[in-house]
């Protein structure tokens, strides 16, 4: 198992944290905005395993200072925006697509975007959903459009036995999430690892939450 972070040094802690605890877990260092990272991973990757069973694109970041009950839309700067995309969007399709040659040589590959229900337009536009007043409008439409990356791979993927779908951890107690969060972080991991471990005859191009669909 590979474990990548932005840093040598956050990759390697993380990585030995999980080692002492007896998993097999190798560090890699992987900012996904940045180029050279994503290429060298998957010479890394290549040279190493000749393949990748499994993509869990959990990167994500919210630089909006929030307050979640705001709406941010009115006046958000460029590069608030421009910013969120890069990680949230950009950085996923580019580390997704330099690693696809990789997950197709895998005989079930799977691919897990780590979204959040903040990005349902459903909900957004329902009076009575529970996110209706709150609208960090670069975050959420960042996971708007990294949902519509899941559904559009998912459909050039189809005739594969590769699979891709949309998580939603739930709120969890993470630096994101805060102390006040419902999940713990090992039950904010569970819809990531459902999905990651799917069988041959389970969903591909949807939007999960605890093993439940959410409405895009
Ligand atoms: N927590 C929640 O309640 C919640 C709810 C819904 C969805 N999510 C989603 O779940 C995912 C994980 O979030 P979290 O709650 O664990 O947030 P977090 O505590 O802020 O952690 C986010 C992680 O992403 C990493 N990251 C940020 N930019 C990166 C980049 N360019 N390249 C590589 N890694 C990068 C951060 O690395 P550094 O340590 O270097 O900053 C950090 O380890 C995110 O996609 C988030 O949107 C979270």
């Amino acid at each position: 198992m590979l474990l990548a972070a932005r840093t040598m040094e956050k990759t390697t802690a993380a990585a030995m944290t999980l080692q002492a605890g007896g998993l097999d877990v190798q560090p890699l260092e992987l900012d996904i905005t940045n180029e050279g990272h994503i290429a060298a991973a998957v010479a890394f990757v290549n040279s190493n395993f000749g393949k990748l069973d499994i993509l869990v694109n959990n990167a994500g970041i919210m630089v909006e200072a929030v307050d979640w009950a705001q709406n941010t839309t009115i006046g958000i700067a460029q590069g608030v925006l421009r910013k969120t995309f890069d990680t949230n969007f950009f950085g996923t399709v580019a580390v997704t697509e330099a690693f696809l040659p990789l997950l197709l040589k895998a005989p079930a590959a799977r691919i897990v975007n780590v979204s959040s229900i903040m990005g349902s337009l459903f909900f957004h536009a329902k009076p009575d959903s529970p996110i209706y007043d709150s609208k960090p409008f670069a975050y959420d439409s960042s996971k708007s459009a990294l949902n519509a990356f899941t559904i559009h791979l998912a459909h050039a993927l189809k005739d594969t036995a590769v699979k891709v779908n949309s998580a939603h951890p739930g709120w969890v107690k993470t630096e994101m999430g805060g102390e006040g969060a419902l999940l713990e972080i090992s039950e904010g991991a569970t819809t990531s690892v459902e999905l990651a471990l799917l069988e041959a005859d389970g969903a591909s191009g949807g939007y999960f939450h605890l093993g439940k669909p959410l409405p895009w």
